[in-house]
């Protein structure tokens, strides 16, 4: 239905020499995802920098312009003039997200409430998606859902005359969840309250009380978190928002430093927010030379450089609390893994199953085909790994329509004996599209054919 329905672009990374030099990783998806979504919502006028331009986040974009929002680039900044909290217009056909899990789930919150048609449509990683996670709350504020195939993309929703405000203890780790239900408030009348048992990413709740929407967060002896937000209130327009560069990308980087001998690289502006650390975190404890350098406040974040060096790594155990703040990074680690002296553990990985593919069969598979010794069960994965590389690599990776596949394997072949194809790597500019330019520029090797 978009994009990626054009012909494959495979790719072949192969060992060169140290990586060397300083990169900026460019904006954080989540955070440019809800800087169109609640620019486009806020009444005035939005002025957003360092914004993702990744496929993603200009779906989501294109989504709020179909809804009323004013989204224009000028120069370096994307100005937002909102239509205000309560007055999205009716589409003007329907949404179509691409590979986009958040921009859609999110955006389903958004518009549950309002009483018109709102049609979503996605690329074939996108329509295998469970979105039953997020249509149960809305259903229960009393939106409508019309799909085909249960809780699939291409599915339509519609809401009441008037929303009910509900509590919601979200069953899985999802920020998405979160968000869409906390966003399903704006337009409904009342308290909506979301009760999160382990936190994920937070920047639904900052943002939206940057763009003054009034929320609340109680957290108990637990570490159970209470989001309380008060609906239809003014969304205010945010004069200059600076969106930090996305730790969920410099993932890649770091662990190609790591990996490939003599290499040092200064990694610019990553957000350092504690809900995203997990990765930084757990190569540290596999022996990682990561420096954190010149850690700085933007946009009300937490951001630093980070100073890699390769390093000897050694396998640990990842603890499985620890997952939501590196949900995305775990094929990428995996890839660490396999040049570490012993194992490394990882568990709690039960989300992977239901990202833009099944990632965790996705990295066993690449993991076999690369000659990687490992063990995938239902919600872990043991990866046994081989230091300075020898032996691996030789394999062809599938990808499944999933950038962070793509990237990770990609990383493999840097470092590893025997070069890594990858079948297709047209999806990385959904979330990185710099990503080829910026290895190469460190001195990677990447070339445009099959292994
Ligand atoms: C995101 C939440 C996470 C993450 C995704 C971005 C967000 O998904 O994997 O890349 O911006 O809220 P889940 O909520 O499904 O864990």
């Amino acid at each position: 239905m978009t994009g990626h329905a054009s012909t494959p672009r495979p790719l072949t990374s192969r060992r060169a020499g140290a990586l060397q030099g300083r990169v900026r990783v460019p904006g954080d998806k989540s955070i440019s995802h809800r800087a169109f979504l609640f620019g486009g919502l806020a009444s005035g006028r939005t002025r957003v920098t360092g914004l993702l331009e990744g496929e993603d986040v200009l779906a989501t974009g294109r989504a709020m312009r179909q809804m009323g929002a004013r989204i224009e680039r000028e120069g370096e900044a994307w100005v937002i003039d909102g239509v205000g909290n309560g007055a999205l217009l009716e589409p003007d056909g329907v949404l179509d997200f691409g590979n986009a899990g958040t921009g859609s789930r999110l955006t389903m919150g958004l518009v549950g409430p309002y009483d018109f048609t709102t049609t979503f449509v996605g690329d074939a990683s996108l329509s295998r998606r469970p979105m039953g996670r997020v249509l149960d709350p809305l259903r229960e504020m009393g939106v409508q859902v019309l799909a085909r195939s249960r809780d699939r993309l291409p599915l339509s929703i519609r809401g009441p005359r008037v929303a009910a405000p509900i509590e919601y203890r979200v069953p899985m780790a999802s920020a998405q969840v979160k968000s869409a239900v906390l966003l399903a408030g704006l337009n409904t009348p009342g308290t909506t309250t979301v009760i999160e048992p382990v936190m994920t990413r937070d920047h639904t709740e900052k943002m939206l009380e940057g763009f003054g929407a009034s929320v609340s967060v109680e957290t108990d002896g637990a570490g159970v978190r209470t989001i309380r937000l008060t609906g239809q209130s003014e969304l205010k327009g945010v004069a200059d928002f600076v969106v930090p560069g996305d730790p969920s990308s410099a993932a890649f980087l770091v662990v190609a430093a790591l990996l490939v001998p003599g290499s040092d690289v200064v990694i610019e502006n990553a957000l350092m927010n504690p809900t995203r650390t997990g990765l930084v975190e757990t190569l540290r404890e596999m022996g990682a030379s990561i420096e954190i350098l010149n850690p700085r406040l933007s946009g009300g974040e937490d951001v630093a450089d980070l100073h890699v060096r390769h390093s000897a790594l050694k396998g640990v155990t990842v603890p499985p609390e620890r997952a939501p703040s590196m949900i995305d990074e775990y094929p990428v680690l995996a890839v660490a893994a396999a040049f570490a002296e012993g194992e490394t553990r990882m568990q709690g990985l039960e989300e992977l199953r239901v990202k833009e593919s099944d990632r965790l069969a996705a990295v066993a598979a690449g993991l076999l085909a690369n000659g990687v010794t490992h063990e995938e069960g239902e919600d872990w994965l043991t990866v046994t790994g081989r230091p300075d590389g020898r032996g691996l690599g030789g394999g062809r990776v599938e990808t499944h329509l999933d950038h962070r596949i793509a990237m990770s394997f990609l990383v493999m072949g840097l470092a590893s004996e025997k070069p890594v194809g990858i079948d297709d790597a047209a999806m990385i500019a959904t979330s990185f599209p710099e990503f080829e330019g910026l290895v190469t520029g460190l001195g990677g090797l990447l070339e445009e054919q099959a292994a």
